[in-house]
């Protein structure tokens, strides 16, 4: 199995994408560890899946802190005295225009979607350098591409990700590897998030959605943890300094 004793770090991990990450990492037979700022979630993830006999630790993290960020690292390799890959998959969604646009904001969304990837990217390299080898994973969203109404901030996140994924393959080529996954609509606490303040209901509005979407159903948080599995695995080696689109074929949709 492509995973199989493979040390497996996923920020944002206890809910989601994130989530379905680890369930099918660790299903791979990887030693994941589990990073994510909601406690109770992560101790029970990480009781569930040792009580499965998979190999889970969770670790308590605001990975947009550096010496957060710094902890969930050491404690990685405290572990298991190596770290083969790390998804960065933590993220918040905030709405708003330019015109709302204030600092605590600015601090949050590119705090938690942004600054978290250069700390993590900071404290794991030199890490993966030495080892020779590792997989630095970053999860993006179509919103890097598309002008959603209200989204300025998420959207130039995300797109900064898209960046700083060139950037990390270029400067620290040969060693660590760097791509990222970019999911459309996948149906995790997020996007219902995401739904507040509309005049229809989830169900109704999730069924309007996944009937525009190419393959007619939203996308679920396994669908990404499939692509996700192979991106960092010895199978995808050629595969770097890029962003894998997984959206069902939205982005393939004419626009009107
Ligand atoms: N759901 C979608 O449709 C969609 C689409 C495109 C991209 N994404 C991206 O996928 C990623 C996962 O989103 P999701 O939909 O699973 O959302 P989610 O809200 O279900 O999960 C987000 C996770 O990030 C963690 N997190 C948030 N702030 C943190 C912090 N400061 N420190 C540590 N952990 C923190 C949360 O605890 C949670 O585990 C995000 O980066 C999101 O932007 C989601």
């Amino acid at each position: 199995m492509a995973l199989k004793d493979k040390v497996i770090l996923v920020t944002g991990g206890t809910s989601g994408i994130g989530e379905g990450c680890v369930r099918h990492f660790a299903s791979l037979g990887a030693k994941v560890v589990i990073a994510s700022n909601q406690r109770e979630p992560g101790e029970a993830l990480e009781e569930e899946l040792r009580a499965a006999g998979q190999d889970a630790h969770f670790v308590f993290t605001d990975v947009s802190q550096e010496d957060s960020v710094q902890s969930m690292v050491a404690r990685t390799l405290h572990f298991h005295g190596r770290i083969d890959g790390v998804h960065c998959n933590a993220g918040v969604w905030a709405k708003g225009k330019a015109t709302e646009f204030n600092d605590a904001v600015w601090e949050k969304v590119m705090g938690v979607n942004v600054k978290s990837v250069l700390w993590t990217a900071k404290h794991v390299i030199p890490i993966m350098e030495n080892q020779g080898q590792g997989v630095i994973l970053i999860t993006t969203s179509v919103a890097a591409q598309i002008g959603f109404p209200s989204h300025a901030l998420y959207c130039a996140s995300k797109a900064a990700l898209e960046a700083i994924i060139r950037c990390l393959a270029v400067d620290h080529a040969g060693k660590v590897r760097v791509v990222g996954i970019s999911p459309g609509t996948i149906d995790t606490p997020m996007l219902a998030a995401t739904c507040e303040g509309w005049d229809k209901p989830v169900a109704e509005l999730y069924a309007d959605v996944a009937r525009r979407i190419p393959v007619r159903r939203l996308g679920q948080p396994q669908d990404i943890a499939q692509a996700a599995a192979f991106l960092l695995s010895d199978e995808a080696s050629y595969i770097n300094a890029t962003t894998i689109v997984l959206d069902g074929g939205t982005m393939a949709l004419p626009p009107w």
